[in-house]
């Protein structure tokens, strides 16, 4: 940049730009950060990634991960450099074929300078070789790899990817996935998708896993551990695998209790949704003690957990409806997390009322009574609710209500086909919360700027709905949650169980 500004037929610049190829000087660095302010360096600028073939080997005993892996890209800018968030250590880095320097920079950033610049609009192979203690990483006080006692897992939002693959690690770049694991014979490897195939040799025990539907960086799993896996098809036809940790106490009865309602719950979710937008379904549930679930792409992530008070088909529900609304159909930028979390909780309202456990409307009023005006609850706004609250209880719950205010404004009819048309019409993409504003005026033919900004940007409790005012003035509204509630660790707690 600098260069052009120095006045033609000086010395020193003339001899700077002797010293540089013709080609390069119009090429720059690609970004550290894909552009989302909550998040300035979560992904990069100056591709975009089509595929990751990941080919691993994993040593439960010591927590080494080691493999290679192969990404396929298009530059969108001439590049002289380019970033891949990433934490383990790199052996070597290829770049369409050629031996290319490498640095470390940040607190994540693999900095890759290829020997010769990028055009923009190319396609590019990156290869890179790698290994390292994943548990032995951290990048801004995180260190997200959980070891188990027989394995270890990477799954968690919205960062998970750097502790085991390089990436550009945002859901604005999704692509297609082949994660092949070699672990110690008797060991198992789960990840996102179907299992092509398995292979034993030299006692070691080869997974390879694909998903061949766009895939956000965050919702790629993969755990490694001793697990029984269970097979079969839904009723609609859609294949599910499930797996079990060997080692889960007295939660084993309780958890396959739930997990194997995965078939009868996508069948049921679909009638609300439409297909199921993948392949495969299904869920894992190691021998962890993390808290929370993860809607990790067709195969969920569950913590033990989940299923300590026994059988919990509602946390179920929530993750396999973020197949539909998150997986499928992905945020735009982290701030849209409302049209997740907003629409998974709405789904287990619509499942509770399904057991007959309360209606949709029951539960918002409850909740809706349940935070007095001067609870902290209503200064987050679910439709930007900043990094500190992206999964504060105020996202899923005040989300959840501002979709059952969205259904009575608009109607039943066109809320339902609301409801379904929304992940057609972005399947396998990205959208945001404006987006989602805009097709809710086209499909319910009602303008809803005030009704968007009044349940999801004001920072204050919304005047009941006049018709729904009688029923909270009843004396039995329960007091509000305590606020050691506020992080999502209890995620699917509050009404599900
Ligand atoms: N999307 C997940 C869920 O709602 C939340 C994950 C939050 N992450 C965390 N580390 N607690 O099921
Ligand atoms: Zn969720």
């Amino acid at each position: 940049m600098h260069r052009r500004m120095i006045a033609p037929g000086a010395l020193a610049a003339a001899t700077l730009l002797l010293a540089i190829p013709a080609s390069a000087a119009s090429h720059s660095p690609g970004a550290p950060g894909i552009g989302d302010p909550y998040y300035p360096y979560y992904g990069n600028g100056g591709y975009d990634v089509s595929h990751y073939d990941l080919r691993l080997k994993y040593q439960p005993a010591t927590d080494e991960l080691e493999g290679t892996a192969t990404i396929e890209a298009r530059t969108t800018q001439d590049l002289s450099s380019f970033d891949l968030d990433f934490l383990l250590d790199v052996s070597e880095v290829r770049v369409n074929g050629a031996t290319a320097a490498y640095a470390s920079s940040g607190q994540h950033e693999l900095v890759i300078t290829p020997k010769k610049p990028l055009a923009k609009d190319t396609p590019i192979t990156v290869v890179v070789r790698y290994s390292g203690v994943p548990s032995t990483k951290s990048a801004y006080g995180f260190t997200t790899w959980h070891r188990t006692p027989d394995g270890g897992i990477a799954a968690d939002e919205p960062e998970a990817a750097w502790w085991w693959f390089p990436s550009n690690d945002h859901p604005g770049d999704k692509a297609t996935y082949d994660v092949s694991v070699a672990v110690p014979d008797g060991t198992q490897a789960i990840s996102n998708g179907t299992l092509q195939s398995t292979g034993s040799q030299l006692g070691w025990t080869r997974y390879n896993w694909r998903q061949n539907k766009p895939q956000a960086t965050y919702l790629a799993t993969l755990a490694i551990g001793k697990f029984d896996i269970t097979t079969g098809t839904s009723e609609g036809g859609v294949p599910v695998l499930n797996a079990y940790s060997r080692d889960l106490g007295d939660n084993a009865g309780a958890a396959r209790a739930s997990v194997e309602r995965t078939g009868e719950i996508v069948d049921w979710l679909s009638g609300f949704f439409g297909p199921y937008p993948f392949g495969s379904a299904g869920g894992y549930v190691p021998n962890t003690t993390t808290g929370y679930a993860l809607e990790t792409q067709t195969r969920v992530y569950y913590s033990p957990k989940q299923f300590a008070g026994g059988s919990n088909t509602s946390v179920v529900v929530h993750e396999l409806a973020h197949q539909w609304y998150g997986d499928s159909v992905s945020l735009k930028g982290w701030k849209d997390i409302w049209i997740n979390e907003g629409f998974a909780r709405y789904a287990q309202w619509l499942w509770s009322e399904h057991e007959g456990e309360g209606t949709a409307q029951e539960l918002a009023d409850w909740v809706y009574a349940s935070h007095p005006a001067g609870d902290p609850f209503w200064t987050v706004a679910p439709g930007d609710p900043g990094p500190d609250d992206q999964f504060d209880i105020a996202v899923y719950d005040r989300g959840a209500l501002a979709v059952q205010a969205l259904r009575n404004e608009i109607g039943d009819k066109a809320f339902f086909a609301l409801l379904k048309g929304w992940p057609q019409k972005h399947a396998y993409g990205n959208a945001s919360v404006a987006d989602f504003r805009k097709y809710a005026e086209q499909v319910s033919g009602k303008p809803l700027a005030a009704l968007f900004d009044t349940w999801l940007f004001q920072p204050v409790k919304p005047a009941a709905p006049a018709a729904r005012a009688a029923s909270l003035t009843k004396a039995s509204a329960p007091t509000a949650p305590p606020r050691s509630w506020k992080k999502i660790e209890a995620t699917n707690d509050v009404h599900t169980r």
